[in-house]
């Protein structure tokens, strides 16, 4: 209430022009935040630990996480959980550093509850990221890392890009996200078809396999590798995709990214509809659950899912877990509903279950 109220208009309106300015703004102060323990306790102590779950062989705290892309560089890991998430996704993150596409590059859609981005992946790269992972303190809830191609490195040397970050980072993520399903890396939704993903999935299932049999301490575990799909599939490019991660022996489905469409926009959001780029919120939620819902039964059940898209309500959340998802993850529905949406989403999963 006291912030969509209060806190939201403030920082839609005098946030900046770009609503980048209002997200950086918002990093700026939750990195802050992650940095000051006893001022997160003091604020928000939330304990995340309220309906604790175990899914790809994880113990997740509670099954409400950050979607990919909130917190690419992991600049404020530590305020998350505090928030009430129960497991974070950082990323996407690529090999080389970049810088993403020119800006304004993000957009709201206030009448729908919606963003329409074409980021295009800016991050510092995989080796900064490990080098801040490397200082932090453990976190209270899993942390997955969610890789990328760099925008240079052309479709034909992707593999070698995503085995690259791999490497670098598979001592500090507790799972790993092959995002193949960004709209905006030329070309990089290509990787979504059977053959070139059974290639990349593959060698990064084979490169997890032998991280995971010379770390330290070994035998160790090899660390879940996941797949987040577009929703623009077709039902036929799905069950290819699930033939795939069945062969390969992948151990989770994320459903979904953004989409192209432009289905279920208010009125008065169609002029900014025409922004190039991917569109997420409250216009999604229904395409996101249907492919949830299509991999469940495709699947019998037997390949976990993360729900994301749209879910912007504790009742949103409950559909996603009806649909079939074991985890869900939140990014728009948390700009438009505030930071106390985790936690009631958490919460409300503790009641229902
Ligand atoms: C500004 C913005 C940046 C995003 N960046 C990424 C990203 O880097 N990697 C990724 O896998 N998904 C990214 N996403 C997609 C979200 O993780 C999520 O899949 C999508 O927004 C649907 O969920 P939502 O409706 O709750 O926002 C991004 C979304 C937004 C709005």
């Amino acid at each position: 209430m006291l912030y969509r109220q209060v806190l939201r208009p403030l920082l839609f309106k005098f946030g900046g022009a770009d609503p980048e300015d209002a997200h950086e703004r918002t990093m700026w102060a939750l990195s802050r935040l992650a940095n000051r323990p006893r001022l997160r306790e003091a604020l928000v102590g939330f304990n995340a630990r309220a309906c604790p779950t175990e899914v790809f062989g994880l113990k997740f705290p509670n099954p409400v996480g950050l979607a990919a892309g909130m917190d690419k560089d992991g600049r404020a890991l530590h305020a998350w959980p505090s928030l009430g998430f129960g497991f974070i996704e950082v990323g996407t993150v690529t090999w080389r550093p970049q810088p993403g596409n020119p800006r304004p590059r993000l957009y709201r859609l206030p009448a729908s509850e919606a963003l329409i981005n074409r980021m295009g992946f800016n991050n510092r790269g995989a080796i900064s990221l490990a080098a801040r992972l490397a200082d932090l303190e453990p976190l209270p809830v899993p942390l997955g890392i969610s890789l990328g191609k760099s925008k240079v490195t052309p479709l034909e040397d992707a593999v070698g890009d995503y085995l690259a970050s791999l490497r670098v980072l598979h001592e500090f993520g507790d799972y790993f996200a092959v995002n193949v399903s960004s709209p905006n890396t030329p070309g990089l939704r290509g990787l979504q078809d059977a053959g070139q993903l059974r290639t990349l999935l593959t060698a990064l299932r084979e490169e997890g396999g032998r991280l995971a049999s010379t770390s330290p301490g070994a035998p160790a575990k090899v660390k879940p590798l996941l797949v987040k799909i577009a929703p623009d599939l077709t039902e036929h490019a799905i069950a290819e995709v699930l033939e795939v991660c069945g062969e390969v022996g992948v151990d989770g489905l994320i459903a979904t990214n953004t989409t192209l469409s432009r289905d279920g926009l208010a009125e008065t959001d169609r002029p900014r509809g025409v922004e190039p780029g991917g569109l997420s919120g409250r216009p999604l939620g229904a395409r996101a659950r249907a492919v949830v819902a299509f991999a469940h039964r495709e699947t019998g059940g037997k390949l976990p899912i993360i729900g994301v898209g749209g879910i912007d309500t504790p009742d949103a959340a409950a559909r996603m877990f009806d649909a079939g998802a074991s985890l869900v993850q939140l990014y728009t529905g948390f700009i438009y509903h505030g930071p106390s949406l985790p936690r009631r989403i958490a919460l409300d999963a503790r009641d229902r279950s």
